[in-house]
């Protein structure tokens, strides 16, 4: 259609921005940060895709979304046509593709494959443009499943949680995060760290917090995002938190988040 290409040729780049959610650690609010992100920029009008790309499949679960069909590693490995793969979830405008039993297999099958950091890339290449972000969840691990996501993304987001250890884990993953940007991905940006399960009552989170706002300085979010009970119930329920309490501080915050984060572009 003359009208359709002529629109194409005027409008800005709609290729959708791709966020891979990234800390070795576990249980610092990876998937939870995915998950209820995507959600308010689904709610703000966003077209959010999830890329469930943890053989746990936690963030197909948080949408309500079984992990027992194909997935993820059947798109990774050309199994599966990603479009064919997505699933919708109750939130209007959120979309997963969800993980699958066999992503577990991944790591092994891809060593002695050539050009292994790119498998993931190639294989969301044809949805990027239907979305306007697409967010990519990633085990706790510097794997080639992390890899893989840090160099088919444009921008990194780091969940940190305010602990002791948190800085030898920053400086571990940003040194990671610097050889991709030297080898396999020169454009991947941090879009920000941060701070989750903040419990103000403690001086070491303050201390945490002063120290990597210290470093970092803007890179660091805004939003800061306070351990609260709601947040960790949601999953268990299949939907994201503006789904089970949106009044709840844990919801609000995510809610400010999604703000900050279209703000930043
Ligand atoms: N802000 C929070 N407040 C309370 N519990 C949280 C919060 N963020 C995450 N959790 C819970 O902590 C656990 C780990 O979070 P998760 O997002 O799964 O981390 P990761 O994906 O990094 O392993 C989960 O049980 C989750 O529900
Ligand atoms: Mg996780």
């Amino acid at each position: 259609m003359t009208a359709g290409r002529f629109c194409s040729i005027l409008l800005p780049n709609t290729m959708g921005t791709t966020v891979v959610f990234a800390n070795q650690k576990g249980g610092v609010g990876k998937t939870t940060t995915a998950a209820n992100l995507g959600a308010y920029l689904a709610e703000a009008g966003q077209r959010v895709l999830l890329v469930d790309f943890d053989p746990q499949g936690n963030l197909s679960s948080a949408v309500g979304v079984k992990t027992d069909g194909i997935g993820s590693y059947e798109v990774l490995t050309g199994g599966a046509n990603a479009r064919d793969v997505v699933r919708a979830t109750s939130v209007e405008n959120l979309f997963v593709i969800p993980s699958s039993i066999n992503l577990t297999g991944a790591t092994v099958e891809l060593v002695h494959e050539e050009k292994r950091e790119q498998y993931l890339k190639r294989a969301l290449a044809g949805v990027k443009p239907d979305y306007d972000y697409l967010f990519i969840d990633c085990p706790p691990s510097l794997g080639i499943l992390t890899l893989n996501g840090l160099v088919a993304a444009d921008q990194v987001l780091i969940p940190l949680q305010c602990e002791y250890f948190a800085m030898e884990g920053l400086t571990q993953l940003l040194q990671s995060i610097k050889k991709v940007q030297a080898g396999y991905n020169p454009e991947l940006a941090i879009l920000g760290i941060l701070f989750t399960m903040y419990d103000s009552r403690t001086r070491l989170a303050q201390d945490v917090v002063q120290e990597v706002v210290g470093y970092f300085g803007k890179k660091v979010f805004r939003t800061i995002i306070p351990r609260n009970v709601r947040l960790s119930e949601a999953p268990s329920h299949g939907v994201p938190v503006n789904q089970y309490d949106a009044d709840c501080i844990g919801a609000q915050s995510y809610r400010k988040l999604a703000e900050e984060v279209m703000s930043r572009g």
